[in-house]
């Protein structure tokens, strides 16, 4: 979607695969604080997004959502204030159809109310609807009120006001429940209308599970599509997502992302061999890292994969290819070589053994692109360290069952032959 956003994967942190409905705006705020004071927000993780169950489960008298009041009695606009207070910015949840997964409302039919509304948190007020303007008043924002009556100044002032001052949500996840059988192509395109109309550039991110393949048309409506139906918390899952994913890759690109699903790790169902791997591929494929953990009390394990700077690094390449699974061998192919291309003419190639012993797994250079006269120097990304300065013809290393061992290639020197 050309809104100027997603250059690279969207980075942050979901409510959803850990915490389920049991959220609330304590541990929305404290896990904007973990986010801080853990550095993650400075590696990256900057979106802050409450997943299903925020609101209540009707609409108020006049068609608007309402917060839950016991979970969120604060309201959401007091949280958009406080996570954009840190620096850091608020995602919201709704759903392209009459209700969302968990039976609260959604926003098919009602595109246009709920993205003002979205857009209209913290302190907002005038949104441009063709030649129209309309009034949407708070009181912190009063000066503003009275500068509007005042001043007289019309039109394009408003617009400039409205582009410096409203802070309303950053993003939204749009889901896919009760869409009452319209095509996907036809539902997620009016929300985005509806934020194009407030002014606020929102990023858009394509909850439909892959149904339709997306991947063909939702470039041109969202941030960023789920290409798969939801991850869990085990290798057979992830794995299965991974695959999936990987036939969409050619779509992929700045503007628009394949979303196989918000991450696992740190949530307890796969060794952390396997969550390695997980976080490895998700860079690899430029897939959106959602951490989906309780980042306010992760294990130094589960912080030592999120946080790993060279990893995140090869996600957010702004070269923006997608990897692929270049190669894969042995038993069902449980060897597995996945490569892509990064700026500066350097590849990101991993080394997945998906088999349950320890093997060595061999890349060799025609699989990888590669010209055999080529040399490459080869850095260790999980090691931190170069474990080749003069890489030819062929790469290998011992990998444990499950582990995924992430390296970048850069081509050194070209070497003659004598001939
Ligand atoms: C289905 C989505 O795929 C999940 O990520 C999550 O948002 C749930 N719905 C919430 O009900």
């Amino acid at each position: 979607l050309g809104n100027g956003l997603a250059k690279t994967p969207q980075m942050g942190w979901n409510s959803w695969n850990f915490f389920g409905c049991n959220i609330n705006e304590k541990v929305i705020k404290e896990t904007a604080d973990a986010l801080i004071s853990t550095g993650l927000a400075k590696l990256g993780y900057n979106y802050v997004n409450i997943d299903d169950c925020w609101s209540e489960p009707s609409r108020d008298s006049e068609g608007q959502l309402i917060p839950d009041p016991k979970t969120f009695p604060s309201g959401i606009k007091a949280l958009a204030d406080y996570v954009h207070s840190e620096g850091l910015k608020l995602g919201i949840y709704s759903d392209a159809g009459a209700f969302t997964c968990q039976k609260r409302p959604g926003s098919l039919q009602h595109e246009y109310d709920d993205a003002v509304l979205f857009a209209s948190w913290v302190c907002s007020f005038f949104f441009f609807y063709g030649s129209l303007f309309s009034l949407h008043l708070c009181w912190n924002c009063f000066p503003l009120f009275l500068y509007d009556f005042l001043g007289g100044i019309e039109g394009l002032v408003h617009i400039l006001i409205l582009f410096f001052v409203i802070q309303g949500v950053d993003y939204l996840k749009y889901d896919n429940c009760f869409n009452l059988g319209i095509d996907p192509e036809e539902r997620y395109p009016p929300m985005r209308d509806a934020i194009n109309a407030t002014g606020r550039t929102i990023f858009y991110s394509l909850c439909e599970w892959g149904v339709n393949d997306p991947a063909l048309w939702a470039g041109k409506i969202g941030n960023s599509w789920r290409t798969t139906n939801d991850i869990n918390d085990s290798w057979a899952s992830m794995t299965e997502i991974v695959d999936i994913n990987d036939k969409w890759a050619a779509y992929a690109g700045p503007g628009g992302w394949n979303d196989p699903d918000m991450l696992e790790v740190g949530n307890g169902g796969m060794t952390y061999q396997e969550y390695r791997a997980h976080f490895s591929i998700w860079a690899l494929m430029k897939s959106p890292l959602l951490i989906g953990c309780d980042v306010r009390n992760m294990s130094a394990e589960t912080f030592e994969i999120l946080s790993n700077e060279e990893v995140i690094a090869v996600n957010q390449d702004h070269l923006g290819v997608q990897g692929r699974k270049i190669f894969a061998y042995g038993p069902d192919g449980c060897y597995q070589i996945w490569a892509g291309p990064l700026s500066g003419q350097r590849l990101v190639v991993a080394l997945w053994n998906r088999c349950s012993k320890t093997a060595t797994i061999t890349a060799k250079w025609p699989s990888l692109g590669l010209e055999s006269s080529i040399s490459v120097s080869v850095r260790d990304l999980w090691k931190h360290e170069f474990v080749s300065q003069n890489s030819k013809s062929s790469f290998s290393a011992r990998v444990d069952a499950h582990a995924c061992e992430m390296y970048i290639f850069t081509p050194t020197m070209e070497t003659h032959s004598a001939t």
